[in-house]
């Protein structure tokens, strides 16, 4: 039956999310890079992404390095991707939170987010003032046990409110 067949393909992938997302918890805490170890990295690019509902910040540049492809990131299993992200809030806000999706066929599905308090080990000082520009710096192990596919990676930062500071969609491979 179709229905039946579609549930058994959903309850794959979200198995399969979940694979790909708990083990893509990082082991180690998040490191805080200085902005001139930051440039000095290899393979520094500007990435593409998508803002999906930035209602709190302008969102001025999203970096993933490395980042070997124009059109997606490709993510190598077995090394250490760092995500960027530099933003100018609109508002103020005493605390901010993580919240990560990995978005599969359309799917998107909770990332358990180990790091909550986007304020800890990413290079952000709380309270978030508005009109300053933030570097919100984040380390992520890609496990040699992922599997292979495409995914969308949905990055949510909110204020204390739980308003969307920063929303960002940022196309990756992992290879
Ligand atoms: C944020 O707080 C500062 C003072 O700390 C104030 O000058 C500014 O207007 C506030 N911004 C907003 C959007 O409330």
């Amino acid at each position: 039956m179709a229905s039946s067949s579609s549930k058994v393909l959903l309850v794959g992938l979200v198995a399969l999310m979940c694979v790909v997302l708990v083990s893509s918890i990082p082991r180690n805490k998040n490191k805080i890079y200085t902005v001139n170890r930051w440039y000095a990295l290899p393979g520094y690019s500007e990435t593409p992404f998508n803002d999906c509902g930035s209602k709190g910040s302008t969102i001025q540049k999203v970096e993933v390095i490395p980042c070997d492809n124009d059109n997606a990131c490709q993510l190598k299993t077995g090394t250490t991707a760092t995500f960027k992200i530099t933003f100018v809030p609109k508002v103020n806000t005493t605390t901010l939170r993580a919240r990560i999706h990995g978005i599969v066929a359309g799917i998107p599905l909770p990332f358990h987010c180990p790091q909550e308090d986007a304020c800890q080990n990413s290079n952000i000082v709380c309270p978030i003032v508005s009109g300053q520009v933030y570097h919100y710096v984040v380390e992520l192990p890609v496990l040699k046990s992922y599997p292979h596919v495409n995914v969308k990676v949905k990055w949510e930062l909110l204020s204390s409110d739980g308003q969307d500071v920063v929303c960002v969609m940022i196309p990756a491979k992992l290879t």
